[in-house]
C-alpha cells in the first residue's frame, strides 16, 4: 500500500475519482491527508465524507512561500507520505519541496502539454486559450512535477475533440470526464512500480 496525500485547492472531482477508484480496489494506495490551500475548497469536504484526514493551511500565516512550503512537507513526511498528487493546487512548489519528493509528485494538466500551459495558463483559461486559439483537439496530461511549470516527465496523454459550438464550459466538462480517468490511472500505474523515468521520458513497465 503506498501512502498518498493530494494537495487540492478546488472543487476537487479529481479527489473524488481517486477516492472512487480506492474504494473500488482499483488502486494499492491510501490517502492519508488531504491539505488545502483554500479554506472553503469542496474537496475539503468530499475528503471528509470519505473518512479521510483534512488540513487547511493558510499562505497568510506564513512570511514566505519557502516557509509555507516547509510546513506542507513536514504535515506530509510526518505522515509518511510517498506519492504526492496535486488535483487542482494551484500553489507554487519550491525547489526544496521538488527535491525531497522528485519523481514521487503528479499534477493534472488540462491540455496537451506542450500545448496551452506554462506560467500563469491554469483552470479556465486554459480551456480560453484552447477556444481562442480554434485547435480542433485538446485532452488532458498527467506528469511528473519537476522545477518548472508543466515542464516534467509526461506520464499519460488522452485527447478531446474540440466542437465549433463548445463553451468553456461544455469543453471543460468533457476534458474534466476524461481527467477523471487518467489521473486514477497513472496512480494506479505509480502504486504498482511500474512508472519508471528516464531522463525527460516515462517508460510503463
Ligand atoms: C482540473 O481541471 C485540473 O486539471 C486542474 O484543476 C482542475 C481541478 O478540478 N489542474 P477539480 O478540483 O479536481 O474538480
Amino acid at each position: 500500500m503506498v501512502n498518498i496525500g493530494v494537495l487540492i485547492s478546488g472543487s476537487g472531482t479529481n479527489l473524488q475519482a481517486i477516492i472512487d477508484n480506492i474504494n473500488r480496489g482499483e488502486i494499492k494506495g491510501k490517502i492519508q491527508i488531504v491539505i488545502s490551500n483554500k479554506k472553503d475548497a469542496y474537496g475539503l469536504i468530499r475528503a471528509e465524507k470519505a473518512g479521510i484526514e483534512t488540513l487547511y493551511i493558510n499562505r497568510k500565516e506564513f512570511n514566505s512561500v519557502e516557509e509555507y512550503n516547509r510546513r506542507i512537507l513536514d504535515e506530509l513526511k510526518r505522515r509518511k507520505i510517498e506519492l504526492i498528487v496535486l488535483a487542482g493546487f494551484l500553489n507554487i512548489l519550491t525547489q526544496e519541496f521538488i527535491e525531497e519528493y522528485r519523481g514521487r509528485i503528479i499534477n493534472i494538466h488540462p491540455s496537451l502539454i506542450p500545448s496551452f500551459c506554462g506560467k500563469g495558463c491554469y483552470g479556465d483559461k486554459v480551456h480560453q486559450m484552447v477556444l481562442d486559439r480554434g485547435v480542433k483537439i485538446t485532452g488532458v496530461t498527467v506528469h511528473f512535477v519537476d522545477e518548472g511549470t508543466d515542464t516534467g516527465p509526461i506520464i499519460l496523454q488522452s485527447s478531446v475533440k474540440v466542437a465549433e459550438d463548445d463553451t468553456v464550459e461544455t469543453l471543460k466538462e468533457r476534458v474534466l470526464k476524461v481527467e477523471h480517468e487518467l489521473l486514477p490511472k497513472a496512480i494506479r500505474l505509480y502504486c504498482e512500480g511500474r512508472l519508471v523515468i528516464e531522463g525527460k521520458k516515462v517508460r510503463i513497465k
